[in-house]
């Protein structure tokens, strides 16, 4: 079964094929990442706008290099067996875009619509590889907008453990790296200044900046108590070591992470760990996982998507749409800006 995704819910416009949810026949990525550098971060009215400038030649791209003998209409027409599109959440006239436009296709060529939640799908990018996650597996989702820690018992029944309950751990590194006067976009530049101090101090101890919740006996997490201490010590502090006080930072929000996952591993037990977003193409991050998993005497297997399937992509929406078949008449396709993970069910009805 071959499915046409569609993501556009913040600053990525991205059109995908991909084969029974696993095999990425090819997928398209423009981005207005740039546009939002002049800016400091992203306004969304600038953001719908490009989306409306690279939605159709970013279709026809994932299109003809997939097909690349067949025109446009023949392509989907033949070929595509379903159209799978962001709902939410995202920024509204962002998702609007892709939903009007899977619409349009769905109803032109008369196929069926399926609709996907941006931040489950994201666990789907662990989908995409050689070796596919087994259940039941705990799913760590971190991205600029949403940190949850779910656990999966099967593609759409899932049982919330906790998260995040101020920012979420990307506004955390984007927060922080704005403090630091790094340019935008925050979490990679902030991950860069902290690995260059890291590779020249490898054994030193990061200890200056709060774990937020890391005491309390729940799965939840906190990173808005990070983003003041470090407010607090760039007004304080006459003189900044950037990299220094950024291989800090990262080092608290990614322990207050790793802590969380491994009292989990120790509570649930799993097949499989995932972890998915767009914090997860950090490299600290992948790397203190490896650690803590590979300590827990069960070792479940852990999955870690490609770092071009950790920020936001249309592969990881076809793939989700496979797998949960949630198809919903045309007209009733709407956006919803504010769908949370555990709102799966309520999307299926
Ligand atoms: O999943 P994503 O692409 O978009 C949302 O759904 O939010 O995640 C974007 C977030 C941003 O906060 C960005 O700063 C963060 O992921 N990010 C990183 C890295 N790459 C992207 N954070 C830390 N280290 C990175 N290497
Ligand atoms: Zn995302």
């Amino acid at each position: 079964m071959k499915i046409l995704g569609i993501e556009t819910s913040c600053d990525e416009t991205s059109v995908a094929v991909v084969e029974d949810g696993v095999t990425v026949l090819h997928c398209a990525t423009a981005t207005s990442m740039n546009l939002h550098a002049a800016t400091g971060g992203i306004i969304p009215e600038n953001a719908a706008r490009k989306q409306i400038e690279y939605m159709i030649p970013v279709l026809e791209e994932a299109l003809s290099q997939v097909f690349p003998n067949e025109s446009f209409t023949e392509s989907i027409k033949k070929h595509i067996d379903a159209i799978a599109v962001t709902a939410g959440p995202g920024l509204i006239g962002s998702l609007l875009v892709g939903v009007e436009t899977a619409k349009v296709i769905a109803r032109v060529f008369e196929k069926p619509i399926i609709v996907v939640n941006h931040v489950v799908a994201h666990q789907y990018a662990n989908w995409l590889s050689n070796e596919v996650p087994t259940f039941p597996a705990l799913s760590l989702v971190v991205s600029g907008g949403h940190t949850d820690l779910v656990l999966l018992k099967n593609h759409t029944e899932y049982q919330y453990l906790g998260g995040t309950r101020d920012d979420a751990a990307g506004e955390a590194f984007d927060k922080c790296a704005r403090l630091l006067s790094l340019p935008y976009p925050g979490g990679p530049s902030l991950s860069k200044a902290a690995n260059t101090f890291l590779e020249k101090n490898p054994t030193v101890s990061l200890t200056l900046f709060p774990r937020g919740l890391s005491h309390e006996d729940s799965f939840d997490m906190s990173f808005s108590g990070l983003k003041t201490a470090v407010a607090r010590y760039v007004t304080r502090e006459e003189k900044i070591d950037v990299e220094e006080i950024s291989a800090e930072i990262q080092e608290a929000i990614v322990d207050a992470l790793i802590i969380k996952v491994a009292k989990a591993i120790r509570h649930y037990e799993v097949r499989s760990i995932l972890l998915s977003g767009g914090v997860s193409a950090n490299a600290r991050l992948r790397q203190k996982l490896e650690v803590a998993v590979s300590e827990h005497p069960t070792k479940p297997k852990l999955f870690m998507p490609l770092t071009t399937h950790a920020t936001d992509n249309a592969a990881m929406i076809a793939s989700c749409a496979f797998f949960i078949q949630n198809y919903q008449p045309i007209e009733q396709v709407r956006p919803n800006p504010a769908l949370e993970i555990m709102d799966l069910q309520a999307v299926h009805e």
